[in-house]
This record gives structure tokens, C-alpha cells and sequence, in this order.
């Protein structure tokens, strides 16, 4: 049985100072915890600075985004190889921010899930509905196209593992958090369409399933307790060291 993941996404909030500075505050904070794993994703700038910082403790480093390709006359993207050789473990793809602000599609984010794994990185794969989508009783449908699009011909073999975020688009940054029992519904049908694309062992052994939008250290217990769900990714609430660690706790 794999740990519980929690994914601090500090965004593009935090200057570079105050990346290094929060990052000594979650080591000091919360390098004692070992039962769960926690991954700090800052900006890339600030990438290599955090990883000597939390080197030595229990706290792992992720990108916030990756490109597909390895090498070569990619201006301004970065290379999931180069990631991987800096000790950085996990890549965060297809974030719905980055769908909509840079276009991302589920046929780039497909590409970007095939080059972490090639690179020994872990993808996060954020899927989520609009609250129109929602309104319009279009969540299971807009999920399924996002999950079967994004892993088209992905192929997961010996330890490889996976994230899967669900992040519904109508939560982040709302303080509106989905109810627990609209997160277990979805996650049910995550698994099912996993189900569909690997075999049944990896997407209980190797795939993990967390939640995120506007999740904050308050009255976590109803979403904590569902069982599918294996921890959340957090983006304000991972900007307070203590606020963290109580979201890390409630798990
Ligand atoms: P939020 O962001 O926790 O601030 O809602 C979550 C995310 O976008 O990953």
C-alpha cells in the first residue's frame, strides 16, 4: 500500500526569496513526518535552490510543469531529463491553469505524461470540469475524454507510478471545496476508467488518487476519510508552513 501523497503547488506566488524562505520552514516544520510523502513544487527558478535546502530531510521536489522532449531547440521549455538530474521526482501536467492560460491540450499533456515516464518522473495529472460543465451534468463525460485522451497509449510497466489530481476547476482558488461525497463519486469513475486503460494491479498499486481545489486545514475529516483517495494537492493553503502541516496531519 503506497503512502499518502500531499503536493504543496506554491504557483508563481512566492519570490524566489520567499521560496527559499518557506522552504526552510517546511523542513524545519515538517521533515519529522515520514508516513506520508510530501512534494514541494515551486517555480523552476527557485527549483534547485529548494532542493539544497530540503536535501537532507524526508521532502521531495516536483515541477510544475515539463515539456515532451528530452533535448534540443525547445526555447523556454523544460527538459523532463534535466529535471530528473537535478533529484527532482515528480512533474505536474496538464494543470487546468496552464490548459487555460497557455492552451495545453489533452494531446500535449498526453505527450508530456509519455516523456515523465520515459524520464523516470512521476506525472501529476490534474483533470477537472468547469462549474459550467458541472452545471450542465457534464463532469463524468468531460472527465472520461480528459483521462482517456491524456494517458492514450500510455503504458506503465514495473514500478512506474502516477498521480492522478482531481481538481474540479470550479473549486481552485474559490474557497468552495468539493463535497466529500461529489469527490468519492468521481474518484469511483476515475478508477473505473483506469481500469479501462491498465491492468487492474497498477491502478491499485501504482496510481494514486488525490484532490485539490481551495483544500485548507479546516474540517478535512469527511474528505480525508474517503478511500479511494490517497491525499490532496494543495495550492494557497501550502503558502503557510503551519497551515500545511495541519492538512498534512489531517491524513
Ligand atoms: P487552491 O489551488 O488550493 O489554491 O485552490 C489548488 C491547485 O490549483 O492546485
Amino acid at each position: 500500500m503506497s503512502q499518502p501523497i500531499i503536493i504543496a503547488n506554491w504557483k508563481m506566488n512566492l519570490s524566489w526569496q520567499a521560496a527559499l524562505d518557506l522552504s526552510l520552514a517546511f523542513k524545519n516544520n515538517l521533515s519529522d513526518i515520514k508516513d506520508k510523502e510530501i512534494v514541494i513544487c515551486p517555480s523552476d527558478v527557485s527549483l534547485v535552490a529548494v532542493q539544497n535546502i530540503i536535501k537532507e530531510t524526508n521532502l521531495k521536489f516536483g515541477a510544475q510543469n515539463v515539456f515532451w522532449q528530452s533535448s534540443g531547440a525547445y526555447t523556454g521549455e523544460t527538459s523532463p531529463a534535466i529535471l530528473k538530474e537535478i533529484g527532482c521526482r515528480y512533474a505536474i501536467v496538464g494543470h487546468s491553469e496552464r490548459r487555460e492560460h497557455l492552451k495545453e491540450t489533452n494531446l500535449m499533456i498526453n505527450k508530456k505524461i509519455n516523456s515523465c515516464l520515459e524520464n523516470d518522473l512521476t506525472p501529476i495529472l490534474c483533470v477537472g470540469e468547469t462549474k459550467d460543465q458541472r452545471h450542465n451534468g457534464q463532469t463524468d463525460n468531460i472527465l472520461y475524454h480528459q483521462l482517456k485522451e491524456c494517458l492514450n497509449g500510455t503504458d506503465m510497466v514495473g514500478d512506474e507510478q502516477m498521480v492522478i489530481a482531481y481538481e474540479p476547476l470550479w473549486a481552485i482558488g474559490s474557497g468552495q471545496r468539493a463535497r466529500a461525497e461529489e469527490v468519492e463519486r468521481v474518484l469511483e469513475l476515475l478508477q473505473q476508467i483506469l481500469i479501462d486503460i491498465y491492468p487492474l494491479t497498477i491502478v491499485k498499486n501504482n496510481v494514486r488518487m488525490v484532490y485539490g481545489g481551495s483544500v485548507n486545514e479546516d474540517d478535512l475529516a469527511d474528505l480525508a476519510g474517503l478511500k479511494l483517495l490517497a491525499g490532496f494537492l494543495v495550492g494557497g493553503a501550502s503558502l503557510e508552513a503551519d497551515k500545511f502541516k495541519a492538512i498534512v496531519q489531517s491524513l
